[in-house]
């Protein structure tokens, strides 16, 4: 999947993630030797502690609350608990069955945060951008209305005709400093009205 270039590098992560799970699938599965166990579950906690909770870390404090204040609030419970249980084991005793679960969560988690939880943020995300172009929009409109009626005022004052102040009308849109119009309607909060 494409994704936002937003989330791309949190893409980045899940990608690794599922290889370090499927590690750990096969090791759960695999050996009844305790010191391999060990082994691959220090390096697996090390990977967690540089890696995954860092990465939980942004969901949490980036991703999440924008996703729940955009009515999404099921699915972000839903990636909590998995974050929550996953440290859980992370920091729990290790072991075949421990090792099994963790591979098997990660695995759960990072599909269903790209198919889903990701999909309503990218939902969101291209939602906020065409609200932010109609605003851009509107306001271009509203400055070109202005010049335009600015510049027939100015000419029929000057006792321009009708056709004449229609021509400078035009003129004043075709001339509407669009670069800064948009900066000044970008500037401006759309939340502070
Ligand atoms: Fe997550
Ligand atoms: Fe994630």
């Amino acid at each position: 999947v494409k994704r936002h270039p937003y989330l791309q590098p949190l893409s980045d992560d899940h990608h690794r993630a599922l290889v370090l799970a499927r590690r750990m699938r096969r090791i759960a599965e695999g050996t009844a030797d305790p010191s391999t166990l060990a082994e691959a579950w220090r390096e697996m906690t090390e990977r967690f502690a540089s890696e995954l909770e860092p990465h939980f870390r942004i969901e949490e404090r980036w991703l999440f609350p924008e996703l729940e204040a955009a009515g999404e609030r099921a699915l972000c419970e839903r990636a909590l608990t998995d974050h929550a249980r996953l440290r859980a084991l992370v920091s729990g005793a290790p072991g075949p069955e421990a090792a099994g679960e963790f591979a098997q969560l990660v695995d759960g988690h990072v599909r269903f945060e790209e198919r889903e939880l990701f999909a309503a943020a990218e939902r969101l995300l291209e939602a906020r951008r065409c609200a932010e172009a109609l605003r851009v929009a509107e306001g271009v409109r509203e400055a070109c209305i202005g010049a335009a009626l600015a510049g027939y005022e100015d000419a029929s004052i000057r006792g321009v005709c009708h056709e004449g102040a229609w021509e400078t009308a035009v003129g004043a849109i075709r001339s509407a400093p669009l670069e800064d119009i948009v900066a000044r309607v970008v500037e401006t909060d759309p939340r502070s009205g």
